[in-house]
């Protein structure tokens, strides 16, 4: 068992679950908004060709779609961060194609991204990555005399493992990543690193997480429930669930760190 690290107790209060369906593929709700805010302009231009939306008004159609799609998002109950996004795309797609760049580039930029962010638009998970005080707070936790087994449920480019693996020499750790880039990139990193660390390719919902006594987190909000239910069928009594950020709905944590002084920047930790 991990010893118990004398630490800050915070209030939580729980929070909603959201699980409708729009909750969870805003991408496809955001498509349909878009491909809906086209239609009505067209619509709109047919019912008032006052507004001389055709020929070359390009711009002028793509700002009056962007209005209509805003319109559209805040109708369908999108959250309100979408709606600069849904005012500016079509725009941002005008103006980008008056710079005439080659097929290529835009399928290069495409595959980036894809390669990046890959199933985000289904796990609601983006990269970003741990800062170096919360990897600091996270080495405090681990044992130094004794050995253990970490895992990193969704590791990344393998940042947090490089830091952990040379300040905790008697640890055995192990990532997962299911976006192929990062996932080369921790790769890469661990195979020239000082000390082995095993990483693998593929979604954690299907790793065993009893092997492990330490299982880090820095996902969101949208994965915590999941996590949560998946951790406790799995983790060993005594073992530690660390979340970088994000509180599971309802289950308030054991205690919470507030890493590098700051109060908004927390591990939250439950001992399982
Ligand atoms: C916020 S980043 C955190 C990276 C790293 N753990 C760190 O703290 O620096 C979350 C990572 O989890 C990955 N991820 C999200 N859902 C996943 C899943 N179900 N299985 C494996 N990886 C996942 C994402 O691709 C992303 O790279």
């Amino acid at each position: 068992m991990l010893p118990t690290q004398a630490t800050k107790f915070v209030a939580h209060p729980s929070v909603a679950t959201t699980c409708d369906w729009s909750a969870r593929v805003p991408l496809w709700q955001a498509a349909l908004v878009q491909i809906g805010a086209v239609l009505l302009t067209l619509l709109l231009a047919f019912l008032f060709p006052v507004l001389d939306l055709t020929g070359d008004a390009g711009m002028r159609f793509a700002l009056l779609q962007g209005i209509v799609a805003a319109a559209l998002g805040r109708v369908a109950g999108m959250e309100p961060w979408w709606l600069p996004i849904h005012t500016l795309f079509a725009p941002a797609l005008v103006w980008t194609l008056a710079f005439d760049l080659p097929p290529l580039y835009w399928l290069g930029t495409f595959c980036l991204l894809a390669s990046l962010y890959w199933s985000v638009s289904q796990t609601r998970v983006p990269l970003f990555l741990s800062s170096r005080a919360a990897t600091q707070a996270i080495t405090e936790l681990l044992p130094c005399d004794r050995r253990f087994s970490f895992l990193d449920m969704g590791c990344g480019v393998g940042s947090v493992l490089a830091r952990l693996v040379r300040a905790r020499p008697m640890g055995s750790f192990h990532g997962i990543e299911s976006a192929p880039l990062p996932f080369l990139l921790s790769r890469l990193r661990a195979a020239f690193g000082t000390r082995p660390c095993s990483i693998s390719w593929g979604d954690f919902s299907g790793l065993d997480l009893s092997q492990h006594d330490v299982v880090y987190a820095y996902l969101s909000p949208a994965a915590m429930s999941d996590v949560w239910h998946k951790a406790k069928r799995e983790m060993q009594p005594g073992s530690l669930l660390i979340s970088n950020q994000f509180e599971v709905p309802g289950v308030p944590p054991t205690s919470t760190i507030a890493v590098g002084g700051q109060s908004d920047s927390k591990l939250l930790l439950w001992r399982m």
